[in-house]
């Protein structure tokens, strides 16, 4: 059975009947297959599940989608009862910031200001004030985070080793549909025609992994992943297309590496992002 808990008076209830280990799941709701994932690999790696569901007000620009962001309550309550969650935690704004906006927030440092920063200012304070705020009020021992959003896992993980909170954070590859498209909430908001243009992020980290697999340095893979993205259905307006080190720290890549891209479908942004290997520099 999944228990619905609204209040933070009920989720301290819930949470003090958890006797073993405590696995947490952060949402925003509009659940797919991806959180399904999730909560499964929650699942098998701790005694309880708690799915928190809050469409975080902190995390959106002034245009951005909060308003018209998809709320799905009774359909994610049947997905968290498939995938054996025991409690959701589905605040109101009220419950999660009763003073209104907290006047303190998590700074994420510099890799916050990138990438994903720097097209969202703000918006990895507002990721990181809400998840550590959900980590006090839930006190799990791991917490799972997808891959499809790389720099968030990177800075959850950053922020837990370098504030000392007591979680393990674990990230969970990105499920992917058939033809390559990584699983998000947003690939609701696409037309057809959109839905096609969409593929070309993908198409470019394929092309991207394929050219390192073959050999090919970190400026040819780049070179391969930006002609795969334009050779795509019309309608993706690049954003961002790099190569990094597998921690997002600065500086040349070899081995190990992460291949993101950022890009605008219609009005629709979306991320995605692969591990590749780089042959090592000689
Ligand atoms: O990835 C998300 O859905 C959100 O950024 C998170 C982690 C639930 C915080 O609001």
């Amino acid at each position: 059975m999944t228990e619905l808990v609204r209040t933070r008076e009920d989720l301290a209830k819930a949470r003090a009947a958890m006797t073993g280990s405590l696995g947490v799941v952060m949402t925003m709701g509009a659940l797919h297959a991806g959180h399904e994932t999730l909560l499964r690999a929650a699942r098998e790696q701790a005694d309880h599940v708690l799915v928190t569901i809050f469409v975080n007000p902190l995390q959106f620009g002034p245009n951005e989608d909060f308003d018209r962001y998809p709320r799905t309550l009774a359909e994610d309550l049947a997905i968290c009862r498939r995938a054996g969650a025991d409690v959701v935690f589905a605040p109101s704004r009220e419950e999660m910031y009763p003073e209104g906006q907290p006047r303190v927030r998590v700074d994420p440092g510099p890799l916050g200001e990138d990438l994903e920063g720097q097209s969202r200012p703000g918006f990895f304070h507002g990721v990181l004030t809400v998840v550590l705020k959900l980590l006090q009020l839930t006190r799990p021992d791991l917490t799972l985070f997808g891959e499809k959003d790389y720099q968030q896992l990177t800075l959850v993980r950053r922020m837990a080793r370098d504030l000392d909170v007591p979680v393990r954070v674990v990230g969970v590859p990105t499920v992917r549909e058939p033809d390559g498209l990584a699983l998000s909430s947003r690939n609701r908001y696409l037309s057809p025609d959109e839905r096609k243009a969409a593929l070309s992020l993908s198409a470019a980290l394929r092309a991207g992994a394929e050219a390192a697999d073959r050999g090919h340095d970190a400026g040819e893979v780049l070179a391969g992943a930006h002609r795969a993205f334009g050779a795509g259905a019309p309608g993706a307006r690049l954003d961002y297309l790099v190569l990094t080190d597998p921690d997002l720290e600065p500086g040349p890549v070899s081995g190990p590496a992460r291949l993101l891209v950022a890009a605008w479908v219609g009005n629709t942004r979306l991320i995605d992002n692969a591990a590749i290997r780089l042959a090592p520099r000689s």
